[in-house]
């Protein structure tokens, strides 16, 4: 780890938009990214792939440490990045909500949650890291440069989402949605070991009436204050 490479950690629940922000923003900021959420999607799907039981801890951290992983940068606003799993493109499939729900069953583990933590401080390069999850201001990056908790009503999380998912082609309902983003964000929440909470230095941001703009102009103002 690097820390004099500036982080920008960007927390919140499910569908708060905190990847579209995390992207624009590095883009904007030419920094690198981190998707954490997708490393426990990964594990999620490698596990049911190879089929070691959501019960097996030691067994989900090995398979965690032994994932070979990339994330390839696209030009497409709406996949920013391909996620590649033992050379495999699985982006389309590590984003349905099941996978999000595996992700959320694998996630309180703390031994999983160590197995990852240096390859998602790897991921600080200079010239800086946008980094997008759970934990990533409380855990992750506690010496962050900004540290963002970005959140919205659960309503407009569960619309925001059906749009993606039904922009992709993965149909799903807006009521089962509104449940599962709901289930979701009460396991992330509640667990004991790095539960989704703003860390205390913060600052928190509701996108329930917002535009994606519009936050991300709150954003580059905060960057410009505390990084230049
Ligand atoms: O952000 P995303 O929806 O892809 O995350 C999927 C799940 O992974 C979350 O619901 C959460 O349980 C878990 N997660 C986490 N810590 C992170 C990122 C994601 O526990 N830093």
């Amino acid at each position: 780890m690097n820390s004099a490479v500036p982080v920008i950690a960007i927390d919140g629940p499910s569908g708060s938009g905190k990847g579209a922000i995390a992207h624009r923003l590095a883009k904007k900021l030419g920094y690198h990214i981190l998707d954490s959420g997708a490393l426990y999607r990964l594990i999620g799907l490698a596990a049911r792939r190879q089929e070691v039981a959501f019960a097996d801890e030691a067994g989900l951290a090995r398979l965690a440490r032994g994932m070979e992983i990339e994330f390839v940068p696209t030009d497409d606003e709406e996949e920013p990045i391909r996620v590649m799993l033992g050379g495999e493109d699985v982006t389309v499939a590590i984003r349905t909500d099941e996978a999000g729900i595996d992700a959320s069953r694998v996630a309180p583990i703390a031994l999983v949650r160590e197995a990852i933590k240096d390859l998602q401080r790897d991921f600080r390069q200079p010239p800086g890291l946008v980094a997008d999850g759970r934990d990533m201001g409380t855990v992750v990056f506690v010496d962050a440069d900004l540290k963002i908790y970005l959140t919205a009503s659960v309503e407009a999380r569960a619309e925001r989402r059906h749009k993606q998912l039904i922009g992709k082609d993965i149909s799903v309902s807006l009521h089962d949605l509104f449940l599962s983003i709901q289930e979701r964000d009460e396991r992330d929440m509640n667990r004991p070991v790095a539960p989704l909470k703003p860390a205390e230095d913060a600052v928190i941001i509701d996108s329930t009436s917002l535009d994606i703009d519009e936050v991300l102009n709150q954003v580059l103002a905060l960057v410009a204050e505390r990084i230049g």
